[in-house]
């Protein structure tokens, strides 16, 4: 099959795309490396089944070319991490509302007859924002902060990518799929744009305090990256996933706090850790969300999936190739 993925440079797309070419699909990827790195993807650019296009979803005339050889289109592209997003308000919306639809659009209009091209859409556990209920079954509620803080724009804008694709699905019968990654994370994600593991593994390999924001009694669930993969490849194969909107995540919950206390043991740090005010990390009213836990009975129910990686094997894998990253200073070999 051809398959085009947006974001494919990105962290979760990186790892999409070596799943899917071992599938053995052509594989296209467009990405503008805002947040992505070519280094992700470099060790499979020898593969004669994928091609790279650096340059922007926003580009409707370069997307009309991807989208009118794909049979099917992961879109990832996006402005992702808390501290991105709030950096970068204005991009991030035009990205994650105009660039869904450019998509969707050119899926709708390049399809030819029987051939309707699949979308799958990649939202987030953001969607659900303050809402406290544990855990989040597809159907809750929203419940959102004030417009004047940013960080709800992220939320907001994936919301309406999924409405966007609904109403594709609805009224011209788009074939659409939409998943809700909970905090997913794995090697290559980096701590630059506010990712917690990621950052917590630096700072103890480095010896320095662990930052937690808030009280640190806030909790989460982290999905080991090679886990979500295959969620969203078994929902990409089965019909019935299409229309439909799926949680993926993991089942085991953690406080922030008990998980900086788990990276400082597993690395062996000698750091402290340390309660930083939101605040003084981000702007003066800053929100977050207490609780962050998925009801993943849908996806189960549809395609038997079930998450492989504890957290403990996660960041046992997060902290062995945060040490050759380190080490190595990023450098990757090229296949
Ligand atoms: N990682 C998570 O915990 C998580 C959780 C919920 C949802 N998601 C969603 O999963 C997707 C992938 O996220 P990720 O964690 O891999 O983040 P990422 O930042 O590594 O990946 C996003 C990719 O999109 C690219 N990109 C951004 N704007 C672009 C544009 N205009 N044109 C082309 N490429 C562009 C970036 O360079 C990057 O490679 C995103 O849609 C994100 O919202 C991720």
């Amino acid at each position: 099959m051809n398959i085009l993925v947006t974001g494919g440079a990105g962290f979760v797309g990186s790892h999409l795309v070596e799943k899917l070419l071992e599938d053995g699909h052509k594989v296209t990827v467009i990405d503008d490396l805002s947040t992505g790195r070519i280094d992700n993807i470099r060790h499979l650019t020898c593969d004669k089944n994928l091609t790279v296009r650096i340059g922007t979803i926003l580009n409707e005339q370069l997307m009309s070319k991807l989208v009118s050889k794909a049979d099917f289109i992961y879109h990832l592209a996006a402005a992702v991490g808390v501290k991105y997003v709030i950096e970068n308000p204005l991009r991030s919306i035009q990205t994650n509302v105009k660039g869904t639809e450019i998509v969707l659009e050119l899926a709708e209009k390049l399809s030819r007859g029987n051939r309707r091209k699949k979308v799958l859409i990649t939202s987030t556990s953001e969607v659900y924002g303050k809402n406290e209920k544990i855990p989040f079954k597809e159907t809750d509620d929203r419940v959102m902060g004030p417009t004047t803080i940013s960080r709800w724009s992220y939320s907001c804008a994936k919301a309406m990518d999924e409405f966007l694709a609904l109403a594709y699905w609805r009224e011209k019968r788009l074939p659409v799929i939409i998943v809700r990654l909970f905090n997913t994370c794995g090697p290559r994600q980096v701590s630059d744009y506010g990712m917690v593991i990621p950052r917590f593994i630096e700072q103890a390999l480095r010896d320095k305090p662990l930052t937690v924001y808030g009280d640190g009694r806030q909790t989460r669930s982290f999905l080991y990256v090679d886990d979500a993969v295959r969620a969203i490849v078994s929902l990409s194969k089965n019909p019935k996933a299409v229309g439909e909107i799926f949680n993926i995540g993991s089942s085991e919950r953690i406080t922030i706090a008990g998980l900086a206390s788990r990276i400082v043991t597993m690395t062996g740090s000698r750091s402290a850790i340390k309660l930083v005010p939101y605040e003084k990390v981000y702007t003066k009213g800053f929100e977050d969300m207490r609780h962050r836990f998925p009801n993943t009975a849908k996806i189960h129910g549809l395609t038997g999936f079930r998450i492989r990686y504890t957290l403990k094997d996660t960041l046992e894998n997060m902290i062995e190739d945060a040490r050759i990253r380190i080490s190595k200073g990023g450098a990757k070999a090229c296949c």
